[in-house]
């Protein structure tokens, strides 16, 4: 159907069945390829309200007071060396662990895919990223550690140094001009999208994510804790980015979903959860300041099962319960905690103060 525009004495032509095929050739790969970056008509809805979801929880790292953690870090008898070790390795793992994600996506994800929503979520995504990073840079120079000392944790550190590992040669493999027509590519990027989203991000991350929010539970480092309370909220939005996209790149692309790649995808988030355990019980060696290792390790096997559910794999421990409930209700940021909020409150506050001491004068 051809549509006829008159704008003063000239005629323009549209063409809606022209407009309707290009709509239909959106991909989330090997999709209709054009210079230009139309976002309308969306395909993917849930890319752009996913968009839309994470913007609104924007946050700056520079907003969190670090006044009580900095008292707290110098102050020997306030946090015992087990906590301070804990703190570290949470600073020193996620500083390489943030860039490594936003690098994969830059140039990885964001590059295969063809959509034009997918990647404008992705970039949103690849910020958050960046945000996160910044915010362990923001630790790290308000605590006074040397930053040498978390470079030589990523390096050092066998459980850190094997963890990165296993993800960088998932992203490695995508690093040059491959056929995306071709299955065994497909099957390596879904691989990648998995890996990432749900091995790394939803599973591989929430043995610190637990112990430094352990440790924010008993008022210590409630800095530290704040920001890692916004990047778990974050890091949920992250796991139903990769995992809806992971789902419709594997409907859009059914030959690859076999029985054996399924098996290779669970038999790759077993080898995720070891290497999460080996590291938890490098990250807390004994238990010690009410942390109780097994319960962190249990709960990596019980998150991990989640992940796989979600989807649509088999679990590999069915039945398993959450050994830690209490991590679900600090990832729920009520409404008036929320960043800017917050930050509304606190010059509330401020200015409250200021007048209550104008009046003692
Ligand atoms: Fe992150
Ligand atoms: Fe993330």
């Amino acid at each position: 159907m051809l549509k006829t525009f008159l704008v003063g004495s000239k005629s323009f032509v549209l063409d809606q069945e022209k407009a309707e095929a290009a709509f239909a050739a959106k991909m989330v790969i090997n999709g209709r390829q054009v210079p230009y970056f139309n976002i309308l008509p969306l395909k993917y809805q849930w890319a752009y309200d996913l968009y839309k979801k994470m913007k609104a929880n924007h946050w700056e790292p520079e907003d969190i007071p670090m006044g009580k953690d900095i008292e707290q870090w110098r102050d020997t008898a306030a946090v015992s060396d087990i906590e301070r070790w804990i703190i570290r390795m949470g600073i020193g793992y996620f500083s390489a662990a943030e860039g490594i994600v936003g690098d994969n996506i830059q140039h990885v994800v964001r590059e295969l895919v063809t959509a034009p929503e997918l990647k404008l979520v992705l970039g949103r995504h690849a910020h958050e990223e960046n945000i996160h990073a910044d915010s362990l840079l923001y630790m790290i120079s308000s605590l006074g550690i040397n930053p040498h000392e978390c470079e030589a944790m990523f390096e050092d550190i066998k459980s850190i140094e094997r963890k990165n590992e296993f993800v960088n040669r998932a992203s490695q493999a995508l690093r040059r001009d491959l056929d995306m027509k071709d299955p065994a590519n497909k099957r390596l990027l879904a691989k990648n999208i998995f890996i990432f989203g749900q091995c790394m991000e939803g599973t591989q991350f929430y043995g610190l994510f637990g112990m430094v929010l352990a440790l924010y539970r008993q008022n210590k480092f409630p800095g530290i804790g704040q920001m890692f309370r916004y990047t778990l909220r974050d890091e949920s939005n992250h796991i139903e980015l990769f995992r809806d996209l992971f789902m419709d790149l594997i409907e859009e692309n059914r030959e690859i979903w076999t029985d054996e790649f399924k098996e290779e995808l669970r038999q790759t988030m077993v080898e995720a959860v070891e290497l999460e355990k080996d590291f938890i019980r490098d990250c807390l060696p004994v238990n010690a300041v009410g942390l109780a290792v097994d319960e962190f390790v249990t709960y990596i096997d019980y998150i991990a099962d989640r992940r796989l559910e979600g989807c649509g794999l088999t679990p590999l421990n069915p039945g398993i319960k959450n050994p830690l409930p209490w991590l679900a209700e600090m990832m729920d940021i009520k409404k008036e905690q929320n960043f800017f909020e917050g930050r509304v409150t606190e010059y509330q506050k401020s200015s409250a103060l200021q007048s209550a001491s104008d009046d003692e004068l």
